[in-house]
């Protein structure tokens, strides 16, 4: 049995989208099981090359059933776009199953986090304007709407009249902003509930009948560890959990069922809307590591700030997830630099801090300790086997096993599933 999960070890975009796919080849089963459609997975293969929001990036392979699963929230709209633009490009997408307890984003959600990021001024969190904080709100409030909702029209029409009144006056009195037709919502949600019927199910049920058969299945996180809503920068966070015990909630597997849990990072790091980076380079390195690696939103086009891989984050990531082994993508984008740094550890006035700070003015006032490389400055992009990188290269990724205490399962050298050095499989 192979039950395998993939988790952004960073602050999101680390390259999950690329692995997913390129492990996909060996899964059955591949599961979203947290975010929404903040998340934009590039995928780049022989069909061509793809910015997944919503849709599992296991869809590609025709023996491969992709589920969006019950931690997900789902903007219709955004959904079947999505689906359409894939079909237009001549991917299959009849195996998609929608878990029945998936919630869905409403209009009132984008409605209100326009509202509520425009009233905190400069102290917004910068989030993606998906709607995700407030269908996570309701969900936790429990007056969210799900996906199994849309099966019975008149169960969707009583829960809609309830939570639109509700939400409408939200809109018009607090904010004075417009009241949202509760016909047109009604009709645009029933046309998604008679396209997708079919396909919305108990989700964790078709999982576990996977396992019991011995079948694998493949866990794709969205997001990164340090947005979650406990352990990252809170309030400059996601609203749901990216972290391996995310994938068991958001699927429905149980926590003893995961045979490996795969921790993706960058070999740098970046990060995108407000709160701290310590190790944020705000100069021309940064820029440089910016345009040589095209680091700009998938989902916004906003330009992520980068910096250098921090170990201390690094740590935290892997105490709370717990990971077999990590991948590290992006390790072409290095390859020019005359000299690479790892933060090792934080001071603040001189005193060492060696664990990440739940406070972020902590944080803010953390000073990276440096630990200094040099560069290989070869060409990393046709290698496929570790003892063939350049030597300051291998001693860079043994430096990051050493001080993550994880070991390097895989290094990802270009956006392509085979421009990847696979040490040890994880299935
Ligand atoms: P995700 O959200 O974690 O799936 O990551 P994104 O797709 O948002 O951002 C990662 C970017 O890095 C994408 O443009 C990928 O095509 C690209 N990418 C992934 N792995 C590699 C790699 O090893 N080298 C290079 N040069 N690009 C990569
Ligand atoms: P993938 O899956 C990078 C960030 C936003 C913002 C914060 C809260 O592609 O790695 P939200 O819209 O979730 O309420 O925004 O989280 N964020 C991401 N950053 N990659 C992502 O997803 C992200 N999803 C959300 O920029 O700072
Ligand atoms: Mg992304």
């Amino acid at each position: 049995m192979s039950v395998v999960a993939v988790i952004g070890a960073q602050w999101g975009d680390e390259g999950k989208g690329k692995i997913v796919d390129m492990l996909s080849e060996k899964a059955r089963y591949v599961v979203r099981f947290s975010g929404g459609d903040n998340a934009g997975h590039t995928v780049v293969n022989p069909h061509g090359t793809f910015k997944l929001r919503l849709t599992p990036s296991g869809i590609f392979y025709k023996d491969t059933t992709s589920i969006i699963g019950n931690g997900v929230v789902i903007n219709p709209a955004v959904l079947n776009k999505e689906i359409d633009d894939l079909n237009s490009r001549g991917i299959d997408t009849s195996r998609l199953l929608i878990s029945d307890r998936a919630h869905l984003i409403m209009p009132y959600h984008l409605a209100i986090e326009e509202l509520e990021e425009e009233a905190l001024g400069d102290k917004a969190i910068g989030t993606t304007h998906k709607g995700i904080g407030p269908a996570f709100t309701d969900k936790v409030a429990r007056t969210g709407i799900r996906a199994g909702d849309l099966l019975d029209k008149k169960v969707f029409k009583d829960k809609l009249t309830v939570a639109l009144t509700n939400k409408n006056k939200v809109l018009t009195k607090i904010y004075r902003g417009y009241a949202l037709s509760f016909d047109s919502i009604y009709n645009q949600y029933c046309k998604f509930a008679d396209r997708w019927a079919p396909f919305i199910c108990d989700t964790s049920v078709v999982l576990a009948e996977a396992i019991a058969r011995n079948e694998p299945v493949l866990l794709e996180g969205a997001q990164g560890v340090l947005l979650d809503p406990d352990y990252g920068t809170y309030p400059f966070a996601t609203s749901s959990s990216p972290m391996a015990a995310g994938a068991c909630l958001g699927s429905g597997i149980a926590p003893n069922k995961l045979t490996h849990i795969l921790g993706v990072f960058k070999s740098y790091q970046t990060r995108v809307g407000a709160g701290p980076m310590p190790t944020e380079l705000n100069d021309e390195t940064g820029n440089t590591i910016r345009e040589l690696a095209h680091e700009y939103g998938t989902v916004s086009g906003r330009a992520r700030r980068c910096g250098w891989f921090d170990t201390v984050a690094a740590r935290l990531s892997a105490r709370v997830n717990g990971y077999n082994s990590i991948v590290i993508t992006r390790l072409d984008v290095l390859d020019t630099l005359p000299r690479v740094k790892i933060c090792t550890g934080y001071k603040i006035d001189g005193k060492s801090i060696d664990n990440f700070p739940a406070s972020i003015a902590t944080l803010e006032k953390c000073e990276p300790v440096y630990e200094e490389l040099p560069g290989w400055q070869k060409s990393t992009a046709k290698t496929r086997i570790f003892s063939e990188l350049p030597n300051r290269a291998k001693k860079y990724i043994t430096r990051l096993e050493e001080l993550t205490s994880c070991p390097v399962s895989m290094i990802s050298v270009g956006e392509r599933r085979e421009e990847t050095i696979i040490r040890k499989s994880v299935f």
